[in-house]
Formats: C-alpha cells, structure tokens, sequence
C-alpha cells in the first residue's frame, strides 16, 4: 500500500522536474555540462549546490533523511526501513557480500527501485541526474572514501542462456537448492522431506531424519541492524531487486549485505568424492537462479478470497523462528488492547493487526 501510493507520488514529481528540465535542444550539452561540474574538485560547493544534492534533497530526503541516516520523516511508517546510507550496508549488488555495491548497482537500484517496499522506481530522471544522486548517497560515509574498487563477480557464465528449454536447469536447480545448499533453512522448500532425502543423497549427503518445523513456510531473521526480515517465500512474495535470472543470480552468488542471506559464490566448486568428475559447479548458481525464477512464475497473479493464496507483505504476522529454532504456541491475542499494544514499542515486533490475519496465521500454524 505504502509503496503504491510512493509511487504515484514521486512519479509526479519526477514528471514535473523532467518537464522543467528536459524542454530544450541542447539538452544533452547541458547534460553533460552538469556532469562535469559535479565531478570537478570543488567538493565543498559540490556537497551543498551540486546537482545531485539538489535532486537528493528533493526527491529522497523524505525517506533517507537530510544526513543520509535512512531517519527521514516518512521513515517511521515504512518496513523495511530505507537504507541508512552512513552505514553503508547496500543490499543488492553485484560485488561480494560486505563490499561496496558498483556504481551500477545503485543506479540500477534507483532507476528500478525495490519491488515490495517503498523504494519506487526512478525512471523518469535523466541518467546523468541519476549519475549525480550516486555520487551523492557516498558522501554521506567515510567507507567510499580511498576504497579500492570492487570487482563485480562473472555474471557472463551461464551454462543454460542457448538452451531454449530451461526444464534441466530448473530441475538442476531444486536439487542444489534442497541437496546442496539447503536454501530451506531460510526459505521454504517447495517439496517433502522425502524428496530433500533423495537430492541429499544424489549429492552424496547423509539423509536426514530430522526437518525443521514448518519446512514450508520461510523464517525471519534479523539483519545487522536489528530489523527482522523474511527470506521470500518465492510462490507468494516479491523478491526485491528483479525477478530475471540474471537478478536473481546476483542475490544468490553475492548475497545480500547486512541480512541473513550468504554468498553463496565461493561454495560452487565440489569435486565428487570417490570418483572423478564434478558434483557441484559454478553453473549451478544458475541452475538455481532459473529454478527460483520457476517458483516466482506459479504465483498467483491476482487477489483471491483464499487467504492462504496471495500477495502478503513479507512481515505478515507469523511466528518469527530463529533456524533450529522451536516453536511454541502462539501467544492469544487480548480481547482490547492493553498498555502492551498501546506504548510506542522501539522493536517494532511484528503484531497481529486483525482477527483475519490471525485466523491465517493458525491455519498456516495448523498444515
Ligand atoms: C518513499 C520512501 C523512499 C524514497 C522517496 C526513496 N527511497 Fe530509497 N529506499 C527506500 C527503502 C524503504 C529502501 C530499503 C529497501 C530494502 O531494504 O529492501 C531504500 C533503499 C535505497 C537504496 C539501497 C539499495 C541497497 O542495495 O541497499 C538506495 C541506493 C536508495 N534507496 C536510493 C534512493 C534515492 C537516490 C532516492 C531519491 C531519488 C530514494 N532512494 C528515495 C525508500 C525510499
Ligand atoms: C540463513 C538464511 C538464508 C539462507 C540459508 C538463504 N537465504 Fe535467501 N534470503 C534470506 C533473507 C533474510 C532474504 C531477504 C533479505 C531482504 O529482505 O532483503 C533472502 C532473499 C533472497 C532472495 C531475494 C533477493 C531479492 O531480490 O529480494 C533470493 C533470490 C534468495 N534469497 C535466494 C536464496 C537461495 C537460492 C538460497 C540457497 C542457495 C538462499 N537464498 C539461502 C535468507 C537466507
């Protein structure tokens, strides 16, 4: 809801400074003049007047606040929170988790925003405006400052791109997902315990006897910054950064900085062991990248009366279980609200906000 409403909202803003901006022939020339300016060595007329403060303190200020802390007067209302970008935790990027993200990623970011969250995309803003709100966001932390750059990690390697039929390569993918990586730790699985046995034991791991609890459903873990986030569960929720393979590849190999959620890149290479050959291989990254991308396609694409069946935010109320964590019953909601629900609860634990999401939750509780 929030991010819809975000989105008619910049998207009118954006609409008039393109209009205000964009009216004459020499548009370009003007374009990259700007450009140059930004780039010029005169930092200090640059951090106050340059053009991508300007459109930082007209288009994001609201959310990311005027010192870059993610602390913006609309912040409060908004899960998850805007990037705090003092901290300098970038999520999606195309470099190892914990680096930098490249320039890309975050142009590629604004322009397309985080679907799922009020991050709306920026389209409407010409690229070297884009240019200049990146350049921007890094003043606001010393991390950028003398950094060696990071290197992307391969994105060219996909074994399966000329095979027009991606049956294998999805088939290759929930092996890896539920026999090698055990992606269901956080995620859900998309099959029966028997089935994870058999990919187990294919990839030459000891079956197991034990599952967690509700296998089928994800787990919410907190990130680095104390705020509890779900791993997607592929059939229902959005991922955030693209739903094209070559996005989801780049969530899978270089993980999502500050979450839960590993890289995954460096765990592809496992030689078979009593013979010769490869069990595990960099392709198969991609192999899971298709097989998320399958997940992503059976989800239904519109509301339905079944509750059980449709777009919900990720935080929607459901027992928050740490991985191996038990679950106990949940607790019974009061009849009025207590002191409890009326203070201003710092944690911002998810509550159960009506009897419908409650009635869902044991129904989910109970399958
Ligand atoms: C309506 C609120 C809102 C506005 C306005 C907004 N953002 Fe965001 N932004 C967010 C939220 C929320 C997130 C965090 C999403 C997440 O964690 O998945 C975010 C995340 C980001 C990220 C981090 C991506 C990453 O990899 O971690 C960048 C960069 C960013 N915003 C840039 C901008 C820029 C530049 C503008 C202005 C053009 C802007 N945002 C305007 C809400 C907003
Ligand atoms: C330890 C927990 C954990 C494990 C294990 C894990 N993930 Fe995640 N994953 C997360 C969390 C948490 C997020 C959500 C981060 C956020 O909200 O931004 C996530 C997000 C994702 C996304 C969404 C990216 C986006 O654009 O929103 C993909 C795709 C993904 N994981 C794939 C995988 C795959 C494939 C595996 C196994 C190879 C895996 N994950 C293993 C915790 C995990």
């Amino acid at each position: 809801m929030h991010s819809h409403r975000a989105t008619f909202a910049t998207t009118a803003i954006a609409c008039l400074v393109t209009l205000a901006g964009c009216g004459e022939p020499g548009d370009s020339a003007v374009n990259s003049a700007s450009v140059g300016n930004f780039n010029a060595p005169t930092a200090t007329t640059d951090a106050t007047t340059g053009e991508g403060s300007r459109a930082y303190a007209m288009y994001c200020v609201g959310c990311h606040g005027s010192d870059g802390d993610g602390n913006g007067p609309a912040a409060r209302f908004l899960r998850p929170r805007p990037r705090n970008f003092q901290r300098a935790n970038f999520k999606f990027s195309s470099t190892r988790a914990g680096q930098l993200p490249m320039d890309e990623d975050l142009s590629r970011t604004i322009t397309e925003g985080l679907k799922g969250t009020a991050m709306s995309g920026w389209k409407l803003l010409p690229p070297h405006t884009v240019t200049a709100l990146v350049e921007h966001i890094k003043t606001f932390s010393t991390k950028w400052d003398g950094q060696a750059r990071a290197i992307a990690l391969p994105q060219d390697n996909d074994p399966y791109r000329t095979t027009p039929d991606k049956t294998q390569a999805i088939a290759r993918g929930e092996r890896i997902y539920h026999g090698y990586a055990a992606c269901w730790m956080c995620h859900p699985s998309y099959i029966s315990a028997s089935a994870i046995n058999r990919h187990l034991v294919a990839l030459e791991n000891p079956a197991s006897d034990t599952f967690r609890d509700h296998l089928h459903q994800s787990v919410a873990t907190p990130n680095t910054e104390g705020e509890v986030l779900f791993a997607p569960d592929f059939r229902r929720d959005f991922v955030r950064a693209g739903e094209d393979v070559a996005s989801l590849y780049r969530s899978i190999a270089a993980g999502i900085t500050g979450t839960a959620m590993p890289m995954w890149i460096d765990s592809m290479d496992v030689p078979k062991a009593n013979a010769s050959g490869q069990l595990v291989t960099p392709g198969d990254l991609w192999a899971m990248a298709y097989y998320v991308q399958s997940l992503i396609q059976q989800r239904p694409d519109r509301i339905t009366a079944d509750l059980s069946n449709q777009y919900t935010p990720r935080d929607r109320p459901q027992r928050i279980l740490a991985p191996g964590e038990t679950p106990t019953p949940p607790p019974q909601e009061p009849s009025a609200p207590t002191e409890e629900f009326l203070e201003d609860d710092e944690e911002e634990t998810p509550q159960p906000s009506n009897s419908d999401h409650q009635t869902n939750h044991a129904a989910e509780n109970g399958s």
